[in-house]
C-alpha cells in the first residue's frame, strides 16, 4: 500500500500535467489530468499509442461523471448506481470540457468510476478526472502489477503507485449508452447489463469505427499465443493453459474452472511466461457462457496474427 505523502506527490504530479501510474481493480492504469490536453498528449507519447484510440476518464463519484457528460440518460444513472465503483466503462456525449485530443475526435467519452482505494483517492486528492490506458505500451499485455509497469513504462512515468496485484485482472467492460452496444466485453457480463436496461440490440461487429481503439491484434505476449485442444499442440518448448483436458507440453497450467478466477491469474501468468523464452504459450479455448466473454475475446486478440 502507499504513504499519505506518496498519495500527495502523486497529486501534485497530476496537477503539474505529469504522468502517474496507479492502480485499479482491473489493470494499473497510466494516469494525467484528463481536463489538461498536454498531459493527455503525454499519455498518448509515453505508451506509442495512435491518436485516434480513445482514453478512458475515471472519476470518483456519479456525480463528476455526470459533469464530464453532455447528457446522462436514465439507463446511465441507473448502471452507474448498480455497479460503480467497479469495472465498467460507460460511454456518452461528452463536455466540451473534455479535449478532443482525448477521444480521438469523438463527440463521446469512456467514464468509469473504478473500485480501488488508491485510485479514488487520488482523482480526489488532485481534483480533477483522471484520463488513463492502461499502463503499458500499444498491442502489449496490460499490466496486472507495478512491477509490469516498471518493465514496460518505468523511465517514462513520475510516479508508480503500488497497490499490490490487481483484483479483476483483465480491462473493464465498455458499453456505449445510447443505443446500447456492448464495444468491449469484460467481467461485468451482458446479462448482468441487461437486466438493468433491457436486451442491447446493437452488434459492436456492426459498429466498426464506433470504439476506435479495439484492433485485433491486442492485448498481445511477446511469445507466440495459440488456442489449441490438448492434442494440437505445437511442436517445441511451450507451456499450455488448460482448465479441462492437459495436453503434453513442457509446463502444463491448470486454470481455474471459474471466469473471475481465471482473469484474475490470466496477464500476471502471461507475463510470467513471456520472460522464459518458450517457443510459444497454447491456450485450451475457454468454456461456453457470457462470463468468459471477456477472457475469449483478450485471448483472441492475443493470438491474433
Ligand atoms: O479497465 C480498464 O478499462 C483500464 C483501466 C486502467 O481503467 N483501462 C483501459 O484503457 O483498458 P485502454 O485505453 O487500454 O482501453 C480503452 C478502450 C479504448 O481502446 C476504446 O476501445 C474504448 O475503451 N473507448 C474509450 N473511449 C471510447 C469512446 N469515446 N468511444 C468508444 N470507445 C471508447
Ligand atoms: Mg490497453
Amino acid at each position: 500500500m502507499i504513504s499519505r505523502s506518496e498519495l500527495l506527490a502523486a497529486a501534485e504530479a497530476i496537477r503539474a500535467g505529469e504522468l502517474v501510474a496507479f492502480p485499479t481493480e482491473t489493470v494499473y492504469g497510466l494516469g494525467a489530468n484528463a481536463l489538461d490536453p498536454e498531459a493527455v498528449a503525454r499519455i498518448y507519447e509515453a505508451k506509442g499509442r495512435p491518436a485516434s484510440s480513445p482514453l478512458i476518464v475515471h472519476v470518483a463519484s456519479v456525480e463528476q461523471a455526470r459533469e464530464l457528460a453532455a447528457d446522462w440518460p436514465d439507463s446511465a444513472q441507473k448502471l452507474a448506481e448498480l455497479f460503480w465503483p467497479g469495472p465498467l466503462t460507460l460511454v456518452v456525449h461528452k463536455n466540451p470540457i473534455i479535449p478532443d485530443r482525448l477521444t480521438g475526435g469523438l463527440d463521446t467519452v469512456g467514464l468509469r468510476m473504478p473500485a480501488n482505494t488508491i485510485a479514488l483517492a487520488l482523482i480526489r486528492e488532485a481534483g480533477v478526472p483522471l484520463a488513463a490506458p492502461s499502463a503499458n505500451r500499444f498491442t502489449e499485455l496490460s499490466p496486472t502489477t507495478a512491477q509490469h509497469v516498471r518493465e514496460s513504462l518505468g523511465d517514462r512515468v513520475a510516479l508508480i503507485l503500488d497497490g499490490g496485484p490487481t483484483d479483476v485482472g483483465i480491462e473493464s467492460t465498455v458499453l456505449a449508452v445510447s443505443p446500447p452496444c456492448l464495444l468491449r466485453p469484460g467481467s461485468i457480463t451482458r446479462e448482468q447489463i441487461e437486466s438493468v436496461i433491457g436486451p442491447i440490440s446493437v452488434d459492436a461487429s456492426d459498429q466498426i469505427g464506433r470504439s476506435p481503439g479495439q484492433h485485433a491484434r491486442h492485448y498481445q505476449p511477446r511469445t507466440r499465443l495459440v488456442l489449441a485442444r490438448a492434442n494440437e499442440l505445437p511442436a517445441g518448448r511451450g507451456a499450455y493453459l488448460f482448465v479441462s483436458v492437459p495436453g503434453k507440453a513442457a509446463q502444463p497450467i491448470h486454470m481455474p474452472a471459474d471466469a473471475r478466477a481465471y482473469a484474475q491469474r490470466l496477464y500476471a501468468l502471461l507475463h510470467e511466461l513471456d520472460a522464459q523464452n518458450l517457443d510459444w504459450i497454447a491456450v485450451e479455448p475457454p468454456p461456453e457462457g457470457s462470463e468468459w466473454d471477456g477472457i475469449r475475446d483478450r485471448l483472441r486478440r492475443a493470438s491474433a496474427v
